[in-house]
């Protein structure tokens, strides 16, 4: 299978969404495999403790490459490798050849973005609500999809919560910090993070400047201010749960809610992340007890609607994420 361009898949991969976009993983290329190993150098220990969101992401990173192998006609087949060794996993994906070729998702791929502006607040419409339903979900992964207000505002409950807890605790803030991009040169020269542009705010030249106007603008009161705006009236809260609450589990879930933000971007229907609820301990069960959450271990939550799309956040070069 000399004809596959691997290099290809692997830079749809980086493509791929990320917590604080921290682009947790490194590739190898195998025979007629590509591996993905997370980074822990790229490990977020103060808002992801125990990896949750790391493995969430690898699987996002996967759905997109397998994504990517339907454009050269590959059929693949994953495989989650524990390694007891460094308490890590790692993830093969196998391809075999013989579909016809399926580009859809490429531009799809490219499209798609976190985005976090305020929505227009009408709500999603049976159409694009039928499209969301029929995404095809992973084994053990559930989809909860919230348009009842009183249901909704008990999510949104627990995301003021999430973040009243945040906002009073150092490490998060520090971490959070440490991978904001407060302007154009900060963000190319990394290739990751969080850039000023995808959260709507104005470049600040210096870092040290950035810093202080960010430390006076993360305090409870004004983030709390903000969540409210953007979950005033809004349309949709998507919750994702999982059977098995370990990297195997997490894995699966990202690659579904990947394909689920992938249809979402084919409909026209915009999306950004509200997961505090699960990034602060005891939320998560009070969460889960909501008799309207499908699943046992809820994990992601984000809201859908409509909006203006923003500037696309920056990856890292290939070469940097190839072993
Ligand atoms: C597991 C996971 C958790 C995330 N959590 C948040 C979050 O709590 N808040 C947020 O604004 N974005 C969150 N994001 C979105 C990332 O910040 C985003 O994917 C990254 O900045 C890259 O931008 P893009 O998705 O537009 O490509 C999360 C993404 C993933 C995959």
């Amino acid at each position: 299978m000399s004809n596959i361009d691997y290099k290809k898949l692997v830079s749809f991969g980086i493509k791929a969404p990320s917590g604080h976009n921290s682009q947790p993983w490194k590739f190898q290329i195998i025979n007629n495999a590509i591996q993905i190993y997370p980074d822990r150098s790229r490990s977020l220990p103060a808002v992801d403790a125990n990896d949750r969101e790391l493995f969430i992401s690898l699987g996002c990173a996967t759905e997109n490459v397998v994504l990517a192998a339907k454009a050269q006609g590959l059929r693949s087949q994953i495989e989650v490798l524990p390694d007891a060794a460094t308490n890590t996993s790692s993830i093969t994906i196998h391809f075999t050849e013989g579909l016809p070729a399926d580009t859809l998702w490429l531009a799809l791929i490219d499209k798609r973005q976190s985005n976090r502006s305020v929505y227009s607040g009408e709500p999603l419409t049976e159409a694009e609500l039928k499209g969301l339903r029929s995404v095809e979900l992973e084994a053990g992964v559930r989809a909860t999809i919230v348009t009842d207000t009183l249901q909704k505002d008990r999510l949104i409950e627990l995301v003021i919560a999430g973040n009243t807890v945040q906002m009073q605790d150092a490490a998060f803030k520090q971490e959070l910090l440490s991978w904001i991009r407060f302007n154009r040169r900060e963000a190319q020269a990394t290739g990751d993070g969080l850039a000023y542009n995808t959260m709507g705010n104005p470049a600040i030249p210096f870092r040290a400047i950035g810093k202080l106007i960010a430390c006076s603008v993360l305090t409870q009161d004004r983030q709390n201010l903000h969540n409210n705006k953007l979950l005033h009236d809004v349309s949709a809260l998507v919750v994702f749960s999982v059977q098995d609450n370990n990297p195997c589990g997490w894995i699966n879930l990202g690659r579904s809610f990947e394909r689920m933000a992938l249809v979402a971007t084919r409909l026209g229907v915009a999306h950004s992340h509200f997961n505090q609820p699960f990034e602060v301990s005891g939320l998560q069960d009070k969460l889960k007890k909501l008799e309207f959450v499908r699943g046992n271990y809820p994990c992601l939550m984000i809201r859908l609607g409509h909006a203006k799309s923003m500037p696309s956040s920056f990856r890292r070069r290939i070469e940097d994420v190839l072993l």
